[in-house]
């Protein structure tokens, strides 16, 4: 007797008419014709069952604030983080953690598993860490909640902040962050990567940095960050995010930098909603795009996981949680149109970011544990053009949402009566 079996699957690997069967919150067998019992019977009738997806660059401890104190008037990247000095004296651990789970209750209904949250250590309450601790805490059972240290206002520009950071690491956070561009000069910032990195080295600890997150084309710290992080052998253990002056940088240059990349290791985190959202704000015209060499740094091995860092935020206005949302913006703006590179977006919102994060036991193979999505799309692809529908979300072999397929009723004389999106593949 299983607790679940989901019928008739297809695989973001292709194959189709797959059963998984879930058992003690683990995948107990994948294969065709699965006929023992089960508490609950899902058939998936033909669509695509993938493992959850994983948004590896969030902050979730300025979700959902939008308007408050005001709207971002300029919509820039600067003017964001002027608002949000605003409002982090005026919110408390209580508005922050209800803003928290709300979203987490839109994320999972939107078949999310893992999020990587940047949380705001520029605060000497620390009222952003006591809340999204908690908040990890509370949403174990149904969300990975993966936290980062991350200095926003510099490490070494405020006052405070190292002492913040070792602060809040001490209380539980799991990954050291940084922002070395927005330090006072190049070398603060390339000193701020040293003293980051050795933090983590001496803690056991991963990394993931805003790096670079500019037009500025001579912004090199993940040069510093993969140096550092081979030099300390912390291979595999970092990430660098955004990485937006790679797009600006001279071809040369990055063709001495990526390799650098492939020794050290460093993963990359790029945010196609938001960079194309705030790059390129100087520029007249021909204007830049500011999304980071997607299809470079995969090609040469480098992990390339898309995050959606903000939902109503004041960095940005829009957004519901929606990977699909996500990879389909990387997808057209790192012109990613072959068959392959668009099987691959999909992948970066769930492979790809599953190790970045160092998820165990993330995918569909027996013994993974029972997480996944059944979309409303028969392939990677088509779940891609549709954004498709969540049908099921599971979580350790247990169904924790649901919705109904999504068919439009028509009325046209002598057309179809109901139109559903996804009859409409190839
Ligand atoms: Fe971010």
């Amino acid at each position: 007797m299983f607790d679940l079996i989901v019928k008739n699957a297809t695989l973001p690997d292709g194959r189709t008419g797959v059963d998984i069967a879930c058992a003690d919150g683990t995948i107990a067998a994948v294969e065709p014709g699965i006929s023992a019992q089960a508490h609950e019977v899902i058939d998936a009738t033909g669509y695509l069952v993938s493992p959850p997806f994983v948004d590896p660059h969030f902050h979730m401890d300025a979700t959902l604030s939008l308007g408050t104190p005001r709207m971002n008037v300029s919509g820039t990247l600067l003017e964001g983080i002027a608002l949000w000095g605003e409002l982090k004296p005026i919110q408390s651990v209580d508005d922050i953690i209800a803003r928290a789970l709300r979203y987490c209750d839109l994320a999972v209904s939107m078949g999310i598993g893992a999020i990587r949250s940047h949380v705001d250590v520029c605060d000497d309450d620390l009222k952003g860490v006591e809340a999204l601790l908690e908040v990890r805490k509370q949403v174990a059972p149904y969300l990975d909640l993966q936290l980062v240290a991350f200095p926003q206002d510099g490490v070494l520009r405020d006052p405070t902040a190292m002492a913040n950071l070792l602060r809040a690491l001490d209380m539980g956070v799991d990954v050291v962050g940084g922002i070395p561009h927005f330090e006072r000069t190049m070398e603060q910032g390339a000193e701020s990567v040293r003293q980051l990195c050795k933090i983590a080295a001496d803690r056991g600890l991963m990394v993931d940095m805003h790096c670079d997150e500019s037009d500025d084309p001579l912004s090199r710290h993940i040069e510093t960050l993969a140096h550092e992080t081979q030099r300390l052998g912390m291979q595999g253990r970092v990430a660098g995010s955004h990485l937006t002056s790679m797009h600006s940088m001279d071809n040369y240059y990055v063709s001495k930098l990526i390799p650098l990349m492939v020794e050290a290791g460093v993963h990359a985190i790029p945010n196609p909603l938001i960079n194309i959202m705030l790059q390129g704000r100087h520029d007249t015209y021909p204007k830049r795009r500011g999304q980071t060499r997607v299809p470079q740094l995969r090609d040469a091995g480098i992990t390339v996981g898309f995050g959606s860092d903000c939902v109503m935020d004041p960095w940005y206005s829009l957004g519901k949680a929606d990977m699909l949302d996500v990879a389909l913006m990387g997808l057209h703006v790192g012109q990613l149109s072959s068959r392959a590179d668009m099987e691959w977006c999909f992948d970066a919102v769930t492979v790809n970011s599953a190790a970045i994060m160092g998820l165990e036991g993330y995918g569909l193979a027996k013994g993974d544990k029972a997480n996944m999505v059944l979309l409303q799309a028969t392939d990677r692809i088509e779940a891609l053009r549709l954004r498709a529908h969540r049908l099921a979300v599971i979580r350790a072999g247990r169904v924790i949402a649901r919705a109904d397929l999504v068919v439009t009723k028509m009325e046209l004389p002598g057309r179809p009566l109901t139109v559903n999106a996804a009859d409409y593949a190839p």
